[in-house]
């Protein structure tokens, strides 16, 4: 390939710059899943202020030297620019993650990716869905509608997890449980002698309704057979199809567009999603193992 016909790649995209953990947190009691949260060297070229904050739904490239790199959802911002990613420790570099605590370095670059509609939500009922870490990505919008919450009708927020100690974000869900003006809706697959709420798949807390059909948005995230499932539950209970948007994962190595490793037919999720109107990715959940 000659020079002139190499492509370019934006330098910012493509190099990770130095962000710090500044704290990190046990989401459930084994440890494998755990929220970092992150602020930028000093001499990282990035400072909190200057930096584009991550919008809901967005996600970051996460990259441990000699180790890999890996996509992880924002799944929240602190007041003074700091960013929170929550990780289920799955594989060889999340893994490695899992190790590191407060004082580490790790390389960064972000964010990418489509966002979650909140604009499009404003003046209507908000639901979400959410499955086991799937609710990491969710977390921003369930922060932003509480902060603006006279934008937005009713909001009901619905988790699915495997059992009670498979909850995250457990002393928020307890907030969220409290306040008058949240519908907080959770059900587990397998309950325990302690457990009092819901049993069952999340598709259940949607059949509930409590939502004005003609005048809601819905956003999923969670595995691809529960969003699947979540959308016909919600349109059979009159959604249209296109007011309901999911977040999909695939493995990803460039983040911006350019390798296609993270194809999907006609889509890259790194670039046209992750978040995508659930008609675009309505054929792909018809295929298995796509
Ligand atoms: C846009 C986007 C956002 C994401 N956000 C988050 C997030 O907020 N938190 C988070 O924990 N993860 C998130 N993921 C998934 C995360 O990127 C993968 O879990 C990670 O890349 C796995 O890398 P690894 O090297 O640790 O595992 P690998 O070594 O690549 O995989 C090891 C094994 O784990 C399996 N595996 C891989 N991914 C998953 C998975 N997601 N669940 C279960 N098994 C898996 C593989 O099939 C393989 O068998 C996101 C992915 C995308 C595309
Ligand atoms: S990860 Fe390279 S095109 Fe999406």
């Amino acid at each position: 390939m000659s020079p002139e016909s190499a492509v370019a790649l934006p330098d910012q995209a493509m190099a990770p710059r130095p962000w710090r953990i500044r704290a990190r947190h046990a989401e459930i009691a084994s440890d494998e899943v755990f929220s970092w949260t992150l602020e930028p060297e000093a001499d990282s070229g990035t400072d909190a202020d200057s930096n584009t904050p991550p919008a809901p739904g967005q996600f970051n490239m996460l990259y441990l030297p000699g180790v890999g790199e890996v996509p992880i959802s924002v799944s929240a911002i602190t007041d003074d620019g700091g960013i929170v990613h929550t990780t289920r420790a799955v594989g060889s570099v999340t893994r490695a993650m899992q190790d590191l605590g407060p004082g580490a370095v790790v390389g960064l670059r972000g964010p990418f990716g489509t966002a979650w509609p909140l604009e499009q939500a404003r003046g209507r009922d908000l639901v979400l869905v959410a499955g086991g870490i799937g609710l990491a990505p969710l977390r921003p919008v369930i922060h932003a509608a509480l902060e603006r919450r006279a934008d937005f009708g009713r909001v009901v927020v619905c988790y699915g997890a495997r059992s009670p100690g498979d909850m995250i974000f457990r002393d928020e869900l307890e907030a969220w449980g409290a306040h008058d003006d949240l519908d907080l809706r959770i059900t587990v697959d397998r309950g325990t002698a302690a457990w009092r709420g819901d049993v069952g798949v999340v598709t259940q807390l949607v059949d509930r309704g409590g939502f004005d059909r003609r005048n809601t948005l819905a956003m999923t995230c969670g595995p691809e057979v529960m969003m699947r499932f979540t959308a016909a539950a919600l349109e059979r209970r009159g959604l249209k199809p296109e007011d309901i948007y999911v977040s999909m994962e695939r493995n990803m190595r460039c983040a911006v567009g350019f390798c296609g490793h993270c194809q999907i037919g006609s889509q890259f999720v790194c670039r046209d999603g992750p978040v995508f109107p659930y008609p675009v990715m309505e054929p792909a959940f018809r295929i298995r193992e796509l």
